[in-house]
């Protein structure tokens, strides 16, 4: 297999090998990130394949993944890195144990329990610390704050990292950065700044029945058309939240497990909550696409196209 960050062809084969159909944009985009070496922030809608691509990524270059999660008051000694108390507290009491007291003895002990063994290193650390160049997922950074930002982006524009007790801490390898985001807060224009910029969406019918294929691909063909259809169709309608690719996905895996072999309006009735997740949703839903399934418009449409 040539090396994704051949080409932008490369990548979007490379990606597509490890099971991630990526859209023109997608493809670039990564292979610019590659190349040189920028941190990409990703935005959109829930369930576009935001972090399915930062482990694609991983899997099309060979790199390991680290991820960090993000969510309200995360914090440097869990993204970055904190001191394992409890070995510091032994060593102490070893040291004590040992008759290491006075000045001289405590001395000895402190750099001893600020070394590098006593450190717990957090996924910005290991990424940085890793020999070997890796894949970081820093993943939903809108629900952190904006100091946690700033911090970021200290660590993303430097690759290094200043420790207090033990000096700066340089990267030994550069790693891959994405940043997704739902768009649940503005980030910062400094970030903003620093990264490449992807905007992932809902898919155009063709490649959402592509990518539902390589996901159940014992599901007719026919029926797959269908369905993404009617998924388009249903984000159409004004919804509080219309369905992802990955609703796209699990409806198609149900719908095999009932052996549906056609969408009609009873099938979609009983199965229509898999892509519907919300009470006022289901009744638009319910009125307005089922209603056209018995007209047999989408019936037409299923088998057109
Ligand atoms: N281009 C694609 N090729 C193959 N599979 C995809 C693609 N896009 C999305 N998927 C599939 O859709 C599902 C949802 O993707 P993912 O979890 O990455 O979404 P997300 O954008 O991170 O959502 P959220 O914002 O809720 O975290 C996954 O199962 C993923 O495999
Ligand atoms: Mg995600």
């Amino acid at each position: 297999m040539p090396d994704p960050a051949e080409s932008v062809e490369a990548m979007r084969d490379g990606l597509e090998a490890v099971g991630y159909l990526a859209a023109e944009s997608t493809a670039l985009v990564s292979f610019l990130a590659a190349k040189l070496g920028k941190p990409v922030l990703v935005e959109g809608p829930a369930g576009v394949g935001k972090t399915e691509l930062a482990k694609a990524l991983a899997r099309a270059t060979s790199r390991k993944l680290i991820r960090l999660q993000c969510y309200e008051g995360l914090d440097e000694a869990k993204a970055l890195y904190e001191w394992n108390y409890r070995k510091q507290l032994l060593r102490i009491q070893a040291g004590a144990g040992a008759g290491e007291t006075g000045d001289e003895g405590w001395s000895g002990v402190h750099d001893d329990i600020f070394a590098q063994e006593f450190l717990l290193e957090r996924p910005l650390m290991q990424a940085i610390a890793s020999p070997e160049p890796v894949v970081l997922l820093i993943d939903e950074i809108d629900k952190t704050d904006q100091e946690f930002e700033a911090m970021l982006l200290e660590v993303l524009s430097d690759f290094q990292i200043s420790i207090p007790e033990l000096g700066v801490m340089e990267a030994r390898s550069r790693p891959l950065v994405l940043l997704t985001s739902n768009n649940s807060r503005e980030l910062t224009e400094a970030l903003k700044r620093r990264c490449l910029y992807l905007w992932l969406d809902y898919p155009e019918v063709e490649r959402e029945l592509e990518i539902v294929r390589l996901h159940a691909p014992e599901l007719a063909e026919t029926v797959a058309r269908k369905l993404v259809e009617v998924v388009h169709m249903v984000r159409g309608l004004d919804l509080k939240k219309p369905p992802s690719i990955a609703e796209s996905i699990d409806w198609a895996r149900a719908l095999l497990m009932l052996g549906a072999d056609d969408i009609d309006s009873s099938v979609f009735q009983r199965t229509m909550s898999i892509i519907v997740k919300h009470r006022t949703d289901l009744d638009v839903v319910a009125e307005r696409v089922g209603v056209k399934l018995d007209d047999g418009v989408l019936g037409r449409l299923g088998t057109t196209g």
